[in-house]
This record gives C-alpha cells, sequence and structure tokens, in this order.
C-alpha cells in the first residue's frame, strides 16, 4: 500500500493549492466558531463521498501558509486523523481517497454551494465593486472566480464588456442561465486562474471578490491596462479567529497594498462588515489599486 511519505511533492501541492484558495464549509453554515467536534458531527451528516475530502479541508484550513508548504504534510494529516481516532488503515484510506479527488472535490463544493437552492451568501453585487464602479467609465472588466456571476452580471449591467471565469461549471451554467432570463451578455469561460490566459495591458478592472490569486500579483498587474483598477475584498486575519477560512483570503492588516508596488492605491479599507460570503460581521479587507497611466 502507498504510504503518506511516498506522495508527490507536485500531488501535495495540488492538494494544498486547492483546499487554500477557498474558505471552509463554515460558509454555508450561518453559525460561529465549530468545534472539532461539531465539525465531524457536520462531516458525518455529509454523503461518504464528501468526508474525507471536508475533513482534510477542515483541518488544512487552520494551517499557516507556510505549515501549507510542509512537504510532510500528507504525514501531518495522517497524524491529525490519528488523534481523532481513526485506524492506520483508516487514515491511509482518506489521504488516498482526497488525493484521488484532488481539486475536483473542491470544485464539486463550489459547484454545490454556489448552485444550492437556498444560497448561504450575499447574492447581490459586492457593495465594494458597486462603490468603485459607480464613478469610472465603463471598459473591459474580468471578474477572476466568477462564481455564480452575481458581480459580472451587475457590471455587465452597468455597460462593462465583462468576461467571468470560474472552475466551477456549474456555477458559470448559473450565470450565463441568470444573464440569458434578465437579457444580460457578457463572457464566461470554465477555467482556473492558473491557466486562465490574463494578457497584458487588456483590462480596466480586474474583480477579486473572495477568490485566492496572492501568488499571481505581477499577472493582475501586467493584465491591466494603464488607468485600469484591481478591486479586490477578502477577509482580514482577524476574521479567522475561532474561524476556517482558507489562506488564499486572507490578509493581514496592511498587507494588500505592498503586493501590488506597481498599483497607486486608491482606496484601502480594514472595516469591520458583514461578509459577503460566511454573512458574518468580521474584519474585511478591501482594495482598489490603479495602474498608473
Ligand atoms: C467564495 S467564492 C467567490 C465567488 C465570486 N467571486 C463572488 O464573489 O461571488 C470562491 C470562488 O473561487 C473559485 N475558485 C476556486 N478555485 C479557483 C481557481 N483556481 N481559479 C479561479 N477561481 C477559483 C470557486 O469556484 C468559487 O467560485
Amino acid at each position: 500500500m502507498e504510504t503518506p511519505t511516498k506522495y508527490s511533492a507536485a500531488r501535495v501541492a495540488a492538494l494544498v493549492w486547492c483546499a487554500v484558495l477557498a474558505p471552509l464549509f463554515i460558509y454555508s453554515v450561518p453559525s460561529l466558531t465549530q468545534t472539532t467536534d461539531e465539525v465531524e458531527k457536520r462531516i458525518a451528516s455529509l454523503p461518504p463521498d464528501q468526508r474525507a475530502y471536508e475533513r482534510f479541508r477542515y483541518w488544512v484550513t487552520q494551517l499557516s501558509p507556510d505549515q501549507r508548504r510542509d512537504p510532510n504534510l500528507p504525514a501531518r494529516y495522517r497524524d491529525y486523523l490519528k488523534t481523532r481516532g481513526f485506524s492506520d488503515g483508516e487514515a491511509d484510506a482518506q489521504i488516498k481517497l482526497v488525493q484521488a479527488q484532488g481539486s475536483r472535490a473542491e470544485v464539486e463544493r463550489w459547484n454545490r454551494v454556489l448552485t444550492a437552492e437556498k444560497p448561504t451568501f450575499n447574492v447581490k453585487p459586492n457593495e465594494f465593486l458597486v462603490e468603485v464602479a459607480r464613478g469610472r467609465k465603463p471598459g473591459t472588466a474580468l471578474d477572476v472566480g466568477m462564481g455564480q456571476g452575481r458581480n459580472t452580471i451587475w457590471l455587465a449591467q452597468q455597460g462593462w464588456d465583462v468576461t467571468g471565469f470560474d472552475p466551477a461549471e456549474k456555477a458559470v451554467a448559473l450565470a450565463q442561465e441568470t444573464g440569458r432570463k434578465l437579457g444580460v451578455h457578457f463572457k464566461s469561460e470554465v477555467k482556473g486562474m492558473e491557466e486562465f490566459d490574463f494578457g497584458e495591458r487588456r483590462w480596466d478592472m480586474i474583480v477579486l471578490s473572495y477568490v485566492g490569486g496572492r501568488d499571481m500579483t505581477a499577472v493582475f498587474e501586467r493584465a491591466l491596462k494603464p488607468g485600469g483598477v484591481l478591486v479586490i475584498e477578502a477577509f482580514h486575519r482577524d476574521a479567522t479567529k475561532g474561524r476556517s477560512i482558507g489562506g488564499g483570503v486572507v490578509f493581514d492588516t496592511g498587507e494588500l497594498p505592498k503586493l501590488y508596488p506597481q498599483l497607486r492605491v486608491v482606496r484601502y479599507e480594514e472595516p469591520v462588515a458583514t461578509a459577503d460570503f460566511g454573512q458574518e460581521k468580521v474584519r474585511l479587507v478591501r482594495y482598489c489599486g490603479e495602474r498608473p497611466e
């Protein structure tokens, strides 16, 4: 049987990548902090094929970004599973399953969350984006990780020439269906940001609304037209106290302006406000940076 130490760095990296991009399922439950036992109870209520991945996701999103890059991650996860009472065989089987499901499990998870009959997130456009866009002349906009299209559709309604993309194909299909019903046109692709061609000097606005991308800052900077803006809303580190939120959407005090040295800060705030995902009052980060002419 394959042992955890034999897992290739690439496969571990893939696991880490998909797990850090997004917040944990606490978003689908409007409750506050959950203990590990409560989380286990919730996992037990899920269909069997979702349990191993949700348990892994719960665990990994509590690690720091550095801990997530540790090549011994599977071995550490195995230790965790054993502290939860799983046998060696059960732990190995779970790790194998998570690896087999890979990033597909993450995509399926977002498909479920974003197309749920009763949405657990704000289906209106992001308020910060609305404020920023209202003061600007519509041009080309890119919605990275567009989800079910709430921001894409609003921008298109305001006259922007919008492209959105997301690996969650059911969410993208829902966005297009909603667009058709509303008579709103936009382009969309089913892709992750790792494979999307951002181009150079192409966009008047790039939107990162509760999505990751901290390793792609130079790509975003290059893809903006001179005078174009990058608009980000995500979580402040304070929001992680007592909550499991994926590291990709969490930023420290003053971090975002430093991550984009080529952009001029138009707005930067760290307010306590109701998050679009999770819908709790937490500290957020809101950033708008403009590429100089
Ligand atoms: C919290 S949702 C935000 C959705 C949307 N931006 C919004 O504000 O409504 C996170 C989104 O990131 C997407 N995502 C996950 N991995 C991604 C990747 N590698 N590249 C782009 N988007 C990704 C998910 O499918 C999901 O739609």
